[in-house]
């Protein structure tokens, strides 16, 4: 048995000395989770993830506890880091993604789950043929990625799934992040929100915390903590409400409500202002050929163009997709261009959607949202589908 030590105050160690129990003896399997804050919701997944998935072993599928689909677009020869990987699906599915010239390191402090993964590691690289394995796991906490031997900006994802939400102190995760990351770099990462600041029973609650619930961020907080350490704004992906469905469990929380969230945040490197531009997708993402879906806002459609505020082209330009868009100033529209720009559309700020709750209310969520790139009436016209 392999302990992990590390300075923390005696609530923190309490959390991790819970939660490591919780998912290292308690849990066996995705059906012994007590409430569904844990289950990825049924959604139309792209064929190429899909089948990405159905690689993965059927043991690390079974101890899979995530609340999300954490499998970012445009991943070939990406370096990506998974906080709380667990038994180790997405990162097997992502080492199918980025290829033998990217690599994946997943990270979880509780060490039967980490065993789980090792465990497979030649099975995957076998049966993906790759030569040399591009995955590999660490012991330990996501809060000391440091001490676990990650280096500053050498990844250019860093992922999670369900797991922030387990962490007492969420600030020094996020910080951690922004450091290990790349400029130009993203964290993309599902997890359990809540609708307001949680009570301190809910909070204390260890089957609560245990499964999710307990710790779970009120959503207004992420971007309080994202603009604290540097990232930009949080850019909500999907959302979709937790029921529960554990009726003693349910009595506790009393009024509040949760949501499991994805969202993307972008470690942009220090330039001067951004302007606001017009964006034309190439169509060159695998499996994206059609429509890049950025997020709830915003989805890129091959060969449109589409005007984007000021940080959304910031990111465009700066991250790994500057490669598959044509990014310009806004001014006007050339002779040339004046037949692609009818098929152009602007969406103004009080159309954005950042409240994962009303995201998920909304009844066809699963459709981009007013998505930004046909309109009928040409240069700059806006209009909500
Ligand atoms: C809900 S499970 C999700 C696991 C995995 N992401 C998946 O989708 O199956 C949460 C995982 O986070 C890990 N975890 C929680 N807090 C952690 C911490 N502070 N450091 C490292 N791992 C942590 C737990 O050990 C557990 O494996």
């Amino acid at each position: 048995m392999l302990t992990l030590l590390a300075v923390a105050s005696p609530e923190e160690t309490e959390i991790w000395k819970d939660v490591q129990d919780y998912y290292g003896q308690v849990l066996k399997k995705s059906a012994d989770l007590q409430t569904n804050a844990c289950v990825t919701p049924a959604r139309p997944v792209p064929k190429h993830i899909r089948e990405a998935l159905q690689n993965v072993h059927e043991e690390v599928t079974l101890r899979y506890y995530g609340c999300g689909l954490v499998l970012p677009e445009c991943l070939e020869s990406c370096w990506i880091l998974d906080l709380g990987s667990g038994s180790g699906r997405d990162c097997y599915a992502l080492s199918q993604l980025v290829g033998e010239k990217g690599h994946v390191t997943g990270i979880d402090m509780t060490e039967g789950q980490v065993e789980v993964a090792k465990k497979y590691i030649a099975y995957h690289m076998e049966r993906y043929g790759f030569q040399t394995p591009n995955v590999s796991f660490v012991h330990g906490y996501i809060e000391k990625l440091k001490e676990a031997g990650i280096k500053n900006e050498s990844y250019d994802i860093v992922i999670s799934n369900c797991v922030i939400n387990l962490v007492p102190d969420k600030q020094q995760v996020l910080q951690e992040v922004y450091r290990v990351l790349k400029h130009g770099g993203e964290l993309y990462f599902s997890d359990v929100y809540a609708s307001l600041e949680l009570p301190e029973d809910i909070r204390k609650h260890k089957v609560l915390w245990g499964e999710c619930l307990g710790g779970a961020l009120y959503w207004k907080d992420l971007a309080i903590l994202a603009q604290k350490i540097g990232f930009c704004s949080p850019r909500l992906v999907t959302a979709h409400l937790i029921t529960i469905q554990n009726k003693e469990l349910e009595s506790m929380t009393g009024d509040c409500r949760f949501v499991s969230a994805t969202f993307r945040l972008f470690k942009l490197p220090k330039t001067g202002p951004a302007k606001r531009c017009q964006v034309i997708y190439n169509g060159g993402i695998t499996g994206h050929e059609k429509e890049l879906i950025f997020d709830a806002n915003f989805t890129f459609k091959e060969g449109e163009i589409v005007e984007v505020d000021e940080e959304t082209a910031a990111i465009l330009k700066n991250s790994r997709f500057a490669q598959d868009f044509l990014i310009r100033p806004i001014g006007g529209c050339s002779t040339l261009e004046s037949k692609v720009c009818l098929t152009f559309r602007s969406l103004s700020s009080k159309d954005i959607i950042t409240d994962p709750f009303k995201l998920a209310e909304e009844s066809d969520n699963m459709k981009p949202r007013c998505a930004p790139g046909v309109a009928s009436g040409g240069c700059g016209t806006k209009k909500c589908c």
